[in-house]
């Protein structure tokens, strides 16, 4: 029997969230034999949700069932094991779980006083963090969206010292009049690093912007001179090669002359977690505020990022407010005193799950498996003939077929084959495309099909090219 949606006190009835959970559960276990793009019918059949706002209500058990006969098919799978676009990540079953758990908890995630257990659960989370990234253990931490927003969470604290010392309030007067700043980029930053930037008044473009080597790592050799009102922004994981700043050299002078570093490491920073990777990131705990994602490498579901700051105080006299209404500070941490929002859901849970779930030799496993995994793609790539265009060093690779047309033929049809799924780029003048694998669920044999199906569309592409030609 069907049963009723409604519970006895107006609740969602078990019927449903077990519906939900039985839905979710065959949509993952069907990942593995659909085609990771959304089939072109599937998207055509979204036409059916175009429909005027029905009058009234609706039976939730019909909702949930129009949601996933006309939504499910429409994704891209994302959550399976092929999915090698962009830098995504899946979501780990302990993660996953916990979300569902937490969303039926329903927290806001804001305040300490009322929000207890997952104030606590998101502290303990942010100690896991600082330990397993090695970042300074007084360090204090905010969970946001994204790296986007982590950037511009460090970057307001950054922002609040730099003009401290200075002698300036630029929350109380804002920029207007303030002692100038400089902010000094890579050539190839991450853009949401400039919109960060620009959100915050420092300018997408009022900055000082460093040469990069063929890698897309700073020079160096290339630092203007510093002092304590400049702002130095650097890289752990470049999107494109997954290369690495010279953190150390860097934070060292920067540390000389008082100037702040801030690095946005969204995927790179969790090099950290791993023995045999941490000599990648070698220095980057000596930086001042960083920045990285939960929802690419950890696997946790969107969207979850995290921000760090090493000097304490700075986050919360960026962030934190207060009004009557508001409990006064309690003995459990407060949320929201370390960011941009005040209502919040708490990501820290899932982060929580997914380092409780995998430990120490989990998260150093999964980050050594998906690079030993890049590594094979850009093995089995080179072997047929093709040219990898960066020093496979991390998770990232990027490969061309030959002319820019026929790389972008070979990605157009390594997508509608539906084996896996990648996307393409422009690295330095040269057209790429880009394999990052950044899944828990990828397995060796995942790599070797998607292999196969890559070497199936560029012999493909190429055939095509030569009879076009
Ligand atoms: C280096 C870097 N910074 C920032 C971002 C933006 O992250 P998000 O989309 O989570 O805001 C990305 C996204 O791939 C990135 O690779």
């Amino acid at each position: 029997m069907k049963g009723d949606a409604h519970g006895p006190t107006g609740s969602p009835s078990s019927f449903l969230l077990d519906d939900a959970a039985r839905r979710g559960a065959r949509y993952l276990a069907g990942l593995e034999a659909r085609s990771v793009r959304a089939a072109p019918a599937a998207v055509a059949d979204l036409a059916r949700l175009e429909t005027p706002l029905n009058d009234g209500p609706v039976d939730p058990a019909v909702v949930l069932a129009e949601l996933d006969e006309v939504v499910s098919p429409a994704t891209m799978a994302m959550a399976g094991p092929r999915f090698f676009g962009f830098v995504i990540g899946g979501a780990l079953p302990a993660a996953l779980a916990a979300n569902w758990l937490a969303t039926a908890w329903d927290q806001n995630a804001a305040l300490g006083p009322v929000t207890p257990g997952v104030s606590r659960i998101e502290a303990v989370a942010l100690r896991w963090l600082l330990d397993v990234l090695g970042l300074p253990p007084q360090s204090q931490g905010a969970f946001v969206t994204g790296a986007t927003m982590a950037n511009f969470t460090a970057l307001a604290a950054a922002r609040h010292a730099v003009l401290l010392r200075a002698g300036w309030d630029v929350e109380g007067d804002g920029l207007f009049g303030a002692p100038p700043v400089t902010v000094i980029v890579g050539a190839e930053a991450h853009p949401t690093l400039l919109k960060a930037l620009g959100l915050l008044g420092l300018g997408r473009r009022r900055v000082v912007r460093l040469p990069v080597d063929r890698q897309g790592r700073v020079r160096a050799d290339a630092l203007p001179q510093l002092n304590d009102s400049t702002i130095v922004c650097l890289q752990a994981g470049n999107i494109n090669t997954g290369a690495f700043d010279p953190f150390e050299e860097i934070c060292d002078a920067a540390r000389a002359a008082g100037a702040w570093v801030h690095v946005d490491g969204a995927f790179g920073l969790w090099a950290q977690a791993s023995p045999r990777l941490a000599p990648l990131s070698r220095g980057v705990e000596k930086a001042d505020s960083w920045a990285t994602d939960a929802h690419k490498w950890l696997n946790v579901p969107y969207d979850c990022g995290l921000a760090f700051v090493r000097e304490p105080g700075a986050l919360p006299a960026a962030m934190a407010i207060t009004a009557e209404y508001l409990p006064s500070p309690g003995a459990e941490r407060s949320p929201s005193d370390f960011t941009p929002e005040l209502s919040r859901r708490a990501r820290g849970v899932e982060v929580w799950a997914a380092l409780r779930s995998l430990g120490r030799s989990g998260l150093a496993e999964l980050f050594e498996r998906n690079c030993r995994q890049a590594r094979r793609f850009a093995d089995g790539l080179a072997a047929a003939g093709f040219e990898i265009l960066n020093d496979v060093v991390l998770n990232q690779v990027l490969v061309s077929f030959g002319e820019p047309a026929v790389t972008q033929r070979v990605i157009a049809a390594v997508q509608a084959d539906g084996t896996c799924w990648c996307g393409g780029t422009v690295w330095q003048g040269r057209t790429a495309m880009r394999i990052s694998v950044c899944s828990w669920a990828t397995r060796d044999e995942d790599v070797e099909r998607s292999l196969a199906a890559i070497l199936r569309a560029a012999a493909g592409s190429r055939s095509s090219a030569v009879r076009d030609g």
